[in-house]
């Protein structure tokens, strides 16, 4: 289905919330697998690689989509800040979901570790190119791969704050554009 007034397509739909839900995933479990008393470090580690790469490329593939797709207008009654707050989280958004696992990579490419990425046991993830073995270069990246995680965060809750305000305070139908399902339930 395409966009309408009323919703996004299907397509960005879809990918909206398997990139939330992988995303959230990925920085719960990213917190805990980095705490020495977690079992399967390891194995979380893997599956923590494969499911970022994942992001990386459902999130190229959005932004392609967005760029060719056009996407329903703000609801008219936002104020000048919100529609400015609005814009500015969802760009955000894009440089985050894609930024952040590109550093990812970056990082295990720098990493003196001989340890072999194979994306779900199956796909090898080559080292990024122009990226050396370093350790000085391997911290500054999870530095800023933390950093950018944080900001995710920060970012998700001013934009669930805002489309909860929108759903129970404005009443405007912008949580149904991103479930439509919602649509003939909205309070
Ligand atoms: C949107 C995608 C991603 C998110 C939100 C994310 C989030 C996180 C978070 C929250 C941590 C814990 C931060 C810390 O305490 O150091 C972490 C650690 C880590 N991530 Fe990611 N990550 C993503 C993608 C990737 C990718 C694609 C790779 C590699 C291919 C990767 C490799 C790692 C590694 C190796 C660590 C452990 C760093 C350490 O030992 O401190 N991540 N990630
Ligand atoms: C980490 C999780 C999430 C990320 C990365 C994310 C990202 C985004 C992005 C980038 C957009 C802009 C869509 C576009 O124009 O292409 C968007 C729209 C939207 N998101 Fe999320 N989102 C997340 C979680 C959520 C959650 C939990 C909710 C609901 C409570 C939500 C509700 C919405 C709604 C209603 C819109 C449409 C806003 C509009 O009509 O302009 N999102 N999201």
């Amino acid at each position: 289905m395409k966009a309408s007034p009323n919703r996004y397509s299907t397509v960005a739909i879809a990918l909206h919330w398997a990139i939330a839900l992988i995303i959230l995933s990925l920085i719960g479990f990213g917190f805990l697998m980095t705490q020495e008393w977690m079992p399967q470090r390891f194995v979380i580690y893997q599956w923590h690689k494969s499911f970022g790469i994942t992001v990386l490329v459902l999130s190229i593939i959005r932004l392609i989509w967005r760029l060719g797709h056009p996407t329903p207008s703000l609801p008219n009654n936002m104020k000048r800040w919100e529609v400015v707050a609005a814009k500015v989280t969802h760009i955000g958004f894009y440089v985050l979901m894609i930024g952040v696992p590109l550093i990812g990579w970056a990082m295990v490419s720098a990493s003196r570790l001989p340890i072999e990425n194979k994306l779900f046991y199956l796909i090898p993830l080559p080292d990024m190119i122009g990226v050396s073995a370093s350790d000085g270069l391997e911290g500054r990246l999870k530095f800023f791969h933390e950093i950018g995680a944080k900001l995710i965060l920060l970012l998700f809750v001013l934009h669930v704050g805002g489309a909860l305000k929108h759903h129970f305070v404005e009443k405007d139908g912008t949580l149904a554009r991103m479930l439509p399902w919602l649509k003939n339930k909205t309070p």
